[in-house]
């Protein structure tokens, strides 16, 4: 994954898919098993852990702060909690790579620690907008230092004593809500947090997993500081967003039938789900359970003619890193979808907008950027060569386009596929779709 090789997907036009498989595991899941069961008192087994670049990234972070992590090995991971605070100060500064969540998350959860620390990423991660933690956190009492335009490399200083905060978040945002109450466990007081739209909870979910008191109450959650967390046993469920891709997939390749298993189905993060099957996709939800606190099941998709639809806005905050793969069912529906109230796709791992609209129109689809959306025509696709600006997300739709495209498609910058689903390109082959992987120095 050198940032001076390409790695390109070719993907030959056409073929159906068909099958039963089981994708990653869930990115933010594992993220959140790795810090909690870090400052947890006792040994964490986490199994189904994704073992992408992003948590990856996050598990090394914490080896670097003198956690003993084993593993993963087959998405298991033992984890030897050091408890609230035990985390050591890093030789060196933390490397996150593309993940943002890990930048985010930490810097809540550094904010309160005795030592100093400093942590930078890649291109892409060092573009994205960091205030949005760093402004409440320094409420809070937090020291952190960004660049001039409040992007990383963030240094933060420790031995800050923090305070309680009642915050109302101006974006819906996981991430920024997941920073301050990583933060306001060690603060003084209760911290309270608002969220304009519901976003994901796992946070909240793995706390009390954890034993932490977390209130919850429709847009608000808060905590008091100075408790403790207690080791547990995690099952991390497959990625939803992982899944997308082939949800998408089988709805608009022809006389296909794919089972997903073991898909977390967190109220919060299926809006994919709901969009698809407002667009006439047809997803049977099966097996339902639940499993360490989150919802799962298995996932059937069949091939359907689906239609263009508004994108109702509620929906918006629940499928926010599933709109790539959307894009390209929208370019398959008929008539016209219309997207709006999604302007945070604009700092994504890339401008998800401008990208998704250059790429699209790249292949032959009638894409409309807007300020915070898209329009979509229902279009033949032609196939056609699209840069995907090293979002994993963005060349993972664009695979899944090919099943409909006249002629290959060709897709530039795919290696962070490996952030979020590393063995992609071969569950795709496994399942029918004609891809191939090449790797040039440029
Ligand atoms: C995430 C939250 C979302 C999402 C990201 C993972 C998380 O970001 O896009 O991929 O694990 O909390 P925002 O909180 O910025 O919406």
């Amino acid at each position: 994954m050198s940032s001076n090789s390409n790695t390109r997907f070719t993907i030959q036009p056409g073929g159906t898919l068909n099958g039963r498989v089981r994708v990653p595991g869930d990115k933010s899941i594992s993220h959140r098993s790795i810090m909690l069961g870090s400052i947890a008192e006792g040994v964490t087994q986490v199994s189904g852990f994704l073992e992408g670049a992003d948590s990856l990234a996050t598990l090394r972070a914490f080896r670097d702060m003198a956690v003993d992590i084993e593993g993963p090995e087959n998405g298991c991971v033992t984890i030897h909690g050091v408890g609230m605070h035990g985390l050591q100060k890093p030789k060196h500064a933390l490397e996150l790579g593309n993940s943002g969540t890990s930048m985010r998350l930490l810097t809540g959860l550094l904010a309160a620690q005795s030592f100093d620390t400093e942590l930078c990423g890649d291109d892409s991660l060092s573009s994205r907008p960091m205030r949005r933690v760093t402004q409440p956190l320094s409420e809070m009492g937090g020291r952190i230092s960004t660049e001039a335009d409040g992007t990383a490399p963030l240094k933060i200083s420790g031995g800050q004593k923090l305070t309680a905060l009642d915050y109302e978040m101006p974006m819906a945002s996981a991430q920024v809500k997941s920073c301050l109450m990583l933060a306001g466990l060690y603060a003084e007081g209760e911290t309270r947090i608002s969220e304009p739209g519901i976003t994901r909870d796992h946070t909240e979910r793995m706390l009390q997993g954890f034993g932490y008191d977390v209130r919850v109450a429709a847009n608000r959650v808060s905590l008091n500081g100075g408790g403790k967390l207690v080791a547990t046993t995690i099952d991390v469920p497959s990625d939803i967003s992982s899944a997308a891709f082939f949800l998408v997939g089988g709805s608009i390749a022809s006389n296909s039938e794919l089972t997903l298993m073991h898909v977390g189905m967190n109220p919060t993060r299926v809006g994919v789900v709901k969009i698809l099957q407002l667009m006439g996709a047809d997803i049977s939800i099966l097996h339902e359970k639940i499993v360490g606190g989150e919802p799962v099941a298995d996932l059937v998709v069949r091939s359907a003619k689906l239609r263009g639809i508004t994108i109702p806005q509620e929906l918006v905050p629940l499928a926010i890193d599933e709109f790539p793969a959307l894009f390209v069912a929208a370019a398959c529906a008929e008539g016209e979808t219309v997207l709006t109230g999604a302007e945070e796709l604009r700092v994504k791992e890339s401008d998800r907008i401008q990208v998704m609209a250059d790429g699209l129109q790249a292949i032959g689809v009638a894409a409309i950027p807007t300020e915070d959306g898209m329009i979509i025509k229902q279009s033949s696709i032609k196939g056609g060569c699209v840069l995907s600006h090293g979002d994993h997300r963005i060349s993972m739709a664009f695979a899944m386009a090919a099943l409909r495209s006249e002629n290959e498609i060709v897709i530039e910058d795919c290696a962070n596929v490996a952030t979020s689903f590393p063995n992609f390109t071969t569950l795709c082959a496994e399942l029918g779709l004609n891809i191939q992987v090449t790797s040039d120095e440029n």
